[in-house]
């Protein structure tokens, strides 16, 4: 049996829709239930619906053997485990953002819900800011004075736009990827091979969007 972690939502049905085409039985999976963990019929699979950021956990400590997961959250959590392909969707960007008028100003005080990102961009350039973590609508952080600016995902911009905020460096590009735990890729080689093949055949093909 091969385990599977996938990120509740939008990106579990797009994973699915991959994973499908790439022969693995989802039809198990649904995701309108309260159930956590779905067997397939052939019992060749299972799945289990979590958090995103609590994906690479999942991969990492064996509970499942792969698990498909934004890249932003890859990098924040920083654990071993192998990346074996980029789904291609899920696409946005990591950026630093701010009040349109603050664009040039000297950064002090960043809100992020990827703190660990934050740290490693900031001191990498040897600047000394301070990191305030948050969980959700970010971008307040500026607005209410919390922080100078914020790390955050932009995808449309829509939500910069809406608050009179822009886009003044960008991180990083993300988007999902399969990831693979380092232990299952030995024990379990040939299914999981056999399964990163497959997915990079449909991807080939071209990517359900
Ligand atoms: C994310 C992100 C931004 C927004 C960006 O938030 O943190 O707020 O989406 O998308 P956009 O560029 O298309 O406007 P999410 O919707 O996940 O909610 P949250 O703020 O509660 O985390």
């Amino acid at each position: 049996m091969v385990k599977v972690a996938l990120a509740k939502g939008r990106l579990a049905e797009k994973a699915m829709a991959i994973l499908e085409k790439a022969g693995v039985d989802c039809s198990c999976v649904d995701q309108s239930s309260r159930k956590l963990v779905f067997t397939s019929d052939d019992g060749k699979w299972q799945f289990i619906l979590v958090k995103p950021t609590d994906v690479p956990t999942y991969v990492y400590h064996g509970i499942t053997d792969i698990g498909v997961v934004g890249k932003d959250t890859l990098l924040e959590e920083n654990l071993p485990m192998y990346e074996m392909a980029d789904l291609g969707f899920g696409k946005c960007r990591l950026c630093i953002a701010g009040k349109v008028e603050d664009m040039g100003k000297p950064v002090r005080v960043v809100a992020t819900k990827y703190p660990n990102i934050a740290k490693r961009f900031y001191y990498s350039r040897g600047e000394n800011v301070e990191i305030v973590k948050l969980s959700g609508s970010v971008e307040l952080g500026p607005l209410v004075g919390l922080s100078d600016v914020i790390l955050d995902i932009v995808e449309s911009g829509g939500t910069l736009r809406a608050n009179g905020m822009d886009v003044f460096e960008e991180v990083c590009q993300v988007s999902a990827r399969l990831v693979v735990n380092q232990v299952s890729l030995k024990t379990k080689s040939d299914e999981i091979k056999t399964l990163v093949n497959n997915v990079q055949s449909v991807l080939k093909e071209g990517n359900p969007k």
